[in-house]
């Protein structure tokens, strides 16, 4: 990925898409290959390095702690780095482009509405301020009016100069904010292009119903 871009990561079930990101993270070793992180090689480096190196995550299943309040979960997303202070002036910026966050601060995470977590957890990826936000299926679950949503968030998250990587089950709308994209099939790349390239592909249009798009 390019500085500033928003790729997309597209396949079906069981294509790889999170492995990838699991192997982004260094929570998996690759078999094969290298990963590069802001011009450094990061294969091999213990887990906890990534997020502080610049990079957000939104796991999948966002993975919110359930019983934590929405408040604890956001420090959650400082990785315990950030000086308290500043955590809480990060929080309290956010809450501006987020106003559930300061509104819910203290409600356990677990009894929030699908479309609430999924803000949160959106939320707790920015707080670190990452130079790279991960996204793995944010808007599963989710009704198509929340979907848009969570699509507006991403292209104002990237707006403001953070790179995205989204992985979506949701080609229509991912190739509608990507700059780029890469389509998985067991593990392997099978198509990569520019986003107007993918829409055009016939075998895309197939697989993500785009048919009439
Ligand atoms: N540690 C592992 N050992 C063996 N197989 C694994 C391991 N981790 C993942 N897999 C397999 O690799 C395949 C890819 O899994 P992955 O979770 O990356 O898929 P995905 O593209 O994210 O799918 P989905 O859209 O359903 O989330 C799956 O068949 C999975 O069972
Ligand atoms: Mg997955």
């Amino acid at each position: 990925m390019g500085p500033g871009e928003i790729v997309c990561l597209l396949g079906s079930n069981g294509a790889g898409k999170t492995t990838l990101i699991r192997v982004v993270l260094g929570l998996l070793r690759p078999s094969g290959g290298e990963v590069w992180l802001f011009g450094r090689r990061v294969d091999g480096w213990m887990p906890h390095r990534i997020p502080r190196s610049g990079v957000g995550v939104v796991p999948e299943g966002r993975r919110l702690f359930p019983k934590m309040s929405v408040y604890e979960n956001l420090l959650m997303g400082a990785h315990g780095r950030a000086a308290p202070a500043e955590v809480r002036a990060r929080v309290e910026e956010l809450s501006r482009r987020f106003p559930l966050l300061r509104e819910r601060a203290g409600q356990p995470a677990g009894t929030l509405s699908g479309g609430e977590q999924a803000q949160v957890a959106i939320a707790r990826a920015l707080v670190g301020r990452p130079r790279l936000l991960i996204l793995d299926e944010p808007s599963l679950g989710l009704s198509p009016r929340l979907c848009l949503e969570v699509f507006r968030l991403v292209r104002e998250i990237h707006a403001a100069g953070t790179a995205v990587l989204l992985v979506e089950q949701n080609a229509r709308q991912s190739l509608m904010v990507a700059d780029r994209g890469y389509v998985l099939q067991k593990g392997q790349v099978v198509l990569a292009g520019t986003a107007a390239d993918l829409r055009a592909d016939p075998l895309v249009r197939r697989a993500y119903s785009l048919a009439e798009a």
